[in-house]
């Protein structure tokens, strides 16, 4: 992989780099005319080619292709930001997303954003970096030029992490804590922002705070996490533990050790119908978390009693993949409907469905935690860059115990 070539320049390096485009982005100086930036400007100037993975067709991973004449994603808005990526991670949607999962109503964003074309999609929803260029509206004075930031990819953009530089809106961006290496810092937030969004949005565990500030909550409530030795499972415990919450969780047998040490008050291995049955004693659960692919049709069947059931195993995308727009987006309404009659029914509960939402606020959320110690980042195994099918395959083989990362640069 080609790095950048490292020219100093401290100020007016960047207007130079693109003659010719609509300027929204600056130097620090020019968006703070007054004041001179408090950290020094990114440390080499911008090639105007990367490396990076993308794929031209759906499909399996040698669809993955590496290429090193990419041209650099641009700023396009004003309160946008280009990162030099050193490290990111491969998480389930990437497969997914590999074979053609929730293109149809993606490229409806896609389309809409003016990238019209489906094809070259650059994978990758999270990452560590340098903030190297911003756009003019981005003024938030912690974000310096040459700041190491983490930060997270909307889901329909279609120049994703798994490349050398990204562009994102500087609302899914912030200065990466201090108390994680670049490894940790891309492991957290995509997997973070699913738990916190799940619980705090779609769950409104903290109350009205919880959802629109970085207040969290939950205190004394009691929730089971189903799949805790997983990513979003196992920052899921984390977060709530801080919070004091009592917090339940199942996972298989080796992984039951781990749980614990999350600090969850109670583990039970799944693939034991027995111990399963213990989680009736704790029930009513405030809520259930489905970190494990379980989806809102199991909870029916579940022996517990609960008040929400929240999955991130929606069938929202495959139904408007499998029946298109209209049709899709009614069968959505009838899966949901028909799921809660049972689910209210049978258990005395509504089921909901989660997603990964990129919320400035989850961010500061996830990162005052780690900077009082209180969530660390489980890693499964880390990739080079040149490696990435590889980081594909340990995905696709399952049982991970944390996250995979991907390393651009030596750290
Ligand atoms: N909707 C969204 O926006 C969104 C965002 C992120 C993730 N997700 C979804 O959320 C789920 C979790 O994501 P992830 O990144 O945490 O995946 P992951 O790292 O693969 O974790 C899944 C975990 O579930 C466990 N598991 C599997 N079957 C189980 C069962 N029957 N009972 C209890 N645990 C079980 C696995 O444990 P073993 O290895 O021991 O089997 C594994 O630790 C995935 O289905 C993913 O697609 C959705």
């Amino acid at each position: 992989m080609q790095a950048a070539s490292a020219t100093v320049k401290r100020f007016g390096v960047l207007p130079r780099l693109f003659p010719g485009r609509r300027q929204f982005a600056a130097t620090a100086s020019q968006c703070e005319p007054t004041d001179p930036p408090q950290s020094p400007p990114p440390s080499a100037r911008l090639s105007m080619k990367m490396s990076g993975w993308q794929l031209h067709n759906y499909g399996g991973i040698e669809e993955l292709q590496l290429s090193d004449k990419l041209k650099l994603p641009q700023i396009r808005s004003s309160d946008e930001c280009l990162v030099r990526v050193r490290t990111t991670a491969v998480n389930p949607i990437d497969l997914a997303m590999l074979g053609g999962y929730g293109s149809t109503l993606l490229n409806q964003f896609r389309c809409q954003a003016n990238d019209d074309i489906e094809f070259p999609l650059t994978l990758g929803r999270e990452f560590c970096g340098e903030l190297v260029q911003k756009g003019m509206g981005v003024r938030h004075e912690q974000l310096q030029l040459g700041t190491r930031v983490w930060g997270v990819v909307p889901i329909p953009n279609s120049n994703g992490a798994h490349a050398e530089y990204v562009v994102v809106p500087a609302s899914c961006l912030a200065p990466a804590p201090k108390l994680l290496d670049d490894s940790e810092a891309s492991s957290v937030l995509y997997a973070g922002l699913t738990a916190w969004s799940g619980m705090y949005i779609t769950g409104g565990l903290g109350g009205p705070c919880g959802a629109t500030t970085s207040a969290g909550g939950g205190a004394n409530k009691r929730v089971l996490v189903l799949g805790g030795s997983g990513s979003v499972g196992s920052l899921a415990i984390q977060m709530l533990k801080s919070q004091g919450a009592q917090v339940l969780a199942t996972c298989s047998e080796n992984a039951v050790e781990m749980v614990r040490q999350l600090g969850a008050d109670c583990v039970v291995d799944y693939t034991k119908p027995d111990a399963m049955e213990q989680l009736c004693t704790y029930a009513p659960y405030d809520i259930v978390l489905d970190c494990a692919g379980q989806g809102g049709q199991a909870a029916a069947d579940s022996q517990y009693d609960f008040r929400q059931y929240i999955t991130f195993s929606s069938p929202l995308l495959a139904n408007i993949d499998k029946k298109g727009l209209c049709l899709g987006a009614l069968q959505n309404v009838s899966d949901l409907v028909q799921t809660n009659v049972k689910t209210a029914t049978q258990r005395g509960g509504v089921v909901k469905w989660g997603y990964f939402y990129p919320a400035a606020h989850g961010i500061e959320f996830l990162s005052g935690l780690v900077e009082r110690g209180k969530l660390i980042p489980q890693i499964d195994s880390t990739f080079d860059f040149k490696d990435m099918p590889k980081a594909f395959e340990r995905l696709k083989c399952g049982h991970m115990r944390g996250k995979i990362v991907v390393k651009l640069q030596s750290e």
